[in-house]
Formats: C-alpha cells, structure tokens, sequence
C-alpha cells in the first residue's frame, strides 16, 4: 500500500487542509475523470450506481432526491432515468465537475427534471427536509469532516426517506485481497498518473480508503447521524459496498 503523499496538492488529515485539497484534486483531474473512472474500474461503477439506484427505491412523481458529491453526474442521471415521473439534485463543490454533469444531463435529454448544482456537504443550503432521498457515491470518503457531512445528509431528507451510500471497501479474502491491493496501490497510480497527468490523486485514492472506518465503524456512523436499519452489502468481492438505511 502506498503511504500518505507529502505533496502540497494532496488531502490531508485537518479537515479544512484536506477540503481544499480535495477541491483542488478534483478540479485538475474533472476533464479526464469520466474516462479514468471507467477504465480503471473496467466499466464496474457502472453497475455499482444501478444497484445504489435499487437501494434507494422508488420515488414517486413530483419526488426529488439529491445526489451529493455528485462529481460529473452518472449517480444522479441513472436515478432520473430510472424513476421517470420523480427530480435530481446533484450538488458537488467543485465547479467543473458539475458543468460536465450539466452537459450530460442537457445530453440524455434529463435538464428539465435533474439540476446540477454547486454545494459543500459541510454545509448544505438546503432546509431541513428537502429531499425524499439521498445517495453519494465515491464522496463521503472526501469529506473534510465525515460524521458532519454525514448529519447534513440525514438532516435535508424527510423521515422516512432513504440514504444510500457507495464508497469503496477492502477485499476480506486474502488471495483477491493481495492481487487487488497491488492493483490498487501501484497499477492504478501509474496508469491513473499516466493519463490524468496528476498521479498524487491516483495515490490518494488507495491510501484514503486504506484510511476509511471500516464497514462496522461506518455503519455506528450512519446510525449516530439519525439512521435505522442500516445494511451493507459488499459488492464485485468487496472492493466496494452498498450502505443503505432509513432516516429515523
Ligand atoms: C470520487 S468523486 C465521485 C463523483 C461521483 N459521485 C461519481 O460517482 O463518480 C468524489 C466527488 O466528491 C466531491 N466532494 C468531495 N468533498 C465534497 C464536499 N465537501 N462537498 C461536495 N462535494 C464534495 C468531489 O468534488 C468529487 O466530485
């Protein structure tokens, strides 16, 4: 595994620094962040955003679901596309990840019911109760402070509604543990370096989820931010997981 970089440009531990950094990585690495994402994933995300879409369950007509972390907008777009009476909101703090979004959405013919917008999950400017559901795929492991971005997510959904969560985990068997290690921390820096052009944010990567609570700690998380019937399901042999659960 890699260890933390020492880069000025890469997240680190306080959470300001490391919301500046964030910004900052994201910001360079958005025009290129669609292709990598789906390479290096071998088109995997895909999939993991259908089965994040079925956890968060119907939503009816006039409904609206935020989409957090929304980065260039797939989460939000197969949401739309599959509940197609209901509304998105995709909101990420960095502009240019949400004007890709934008254009996508203009693209699949979806700007009339999704809206991509700027917002920091530290402190959303949304009122209590907006939204009939939530999802954040790949962004919580971002955030400069966790369980407050998490409490702001509990706090903009109405009871009842759900929270879905796509974030990635480590492998438990030890063979596929060791091969997905040694691509993750050494295969994916080099080819993501390659083509991004920014490789400490390909090193970041791996050492932020080697950092992350695993999934009983992330589960004592949601619950402490106001959630029940909290599950995880691990998915593709574990190197992502499902978290799901109801706003008390
Ligand atoms: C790995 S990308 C995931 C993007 C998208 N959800 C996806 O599935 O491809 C992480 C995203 O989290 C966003 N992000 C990180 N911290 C954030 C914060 N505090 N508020 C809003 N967005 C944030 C980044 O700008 C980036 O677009």
């Amino acid at each position: 595994m890699s260890g933390p970089t020492e880069s000025s440009d890469t997240p680190t531990a306080a959470p300001e620094a490391k919301a500046a950094a964030v910004n900052t990585m994201f910001t360079a690495i958005a025009p290129r962040y669609d292709l990598l994402n789906h390479l290096l994933s071998f088109g995997v995300d895909l999939w993991w955003r259908k089965v994040g879409t079925e956890a968060l369950g119907p939503l009816g007509p006039g409904q609206t679901a935020l989409d957090l972390a929304c980065g260039t907008g797939d989460f939000a777009l197969q949401i739309a596309r599959v509940n197609r009476e209901a509304n998105v909101v995709g909101a990420d703090f960095v502009e240019p990840m949400v004007e890709i979004a934008r254009h996508k959405g203009a693209a699949a013919g979806l700007a009339h019911r999704v809206r991509f917008e700027q917002g920091d999950a530290m402190g959303l400017r949304y009122a209590d109760a907006s939204f009939d559901g939530i999802t954040c795929a790949f962004g919580v492991r971002n955030f400069g402070d966790l369980q407050k971005g998490l409490a702001e997510m509990a706090r903009v959904i109405t009871p009842g509604s759900r929270m879905v969560i796509l974030e990635f985990t480590t492998p438990t068997n030890r063979l596929f543990g060791a091969l997905y290690r040694f691509y993750f921390t050494k295969v994916l820096p080099f080819l993501g370096g390659l083509l991004s052009g920014r490789r400490s944010a390909y090193e970041y990567l791996p050492d932020s989820v080697y950092k992350f609570p695993d999934p009983p700690a992330f589960i004592r998380m949601l619950e402490e931010a106001g959630l029940t019937e909290v599950t995880f399901r691990p998915l593709t042999f574990g190197i992502c997981g499902l978290y799901a659960g109801t706003r008390a």
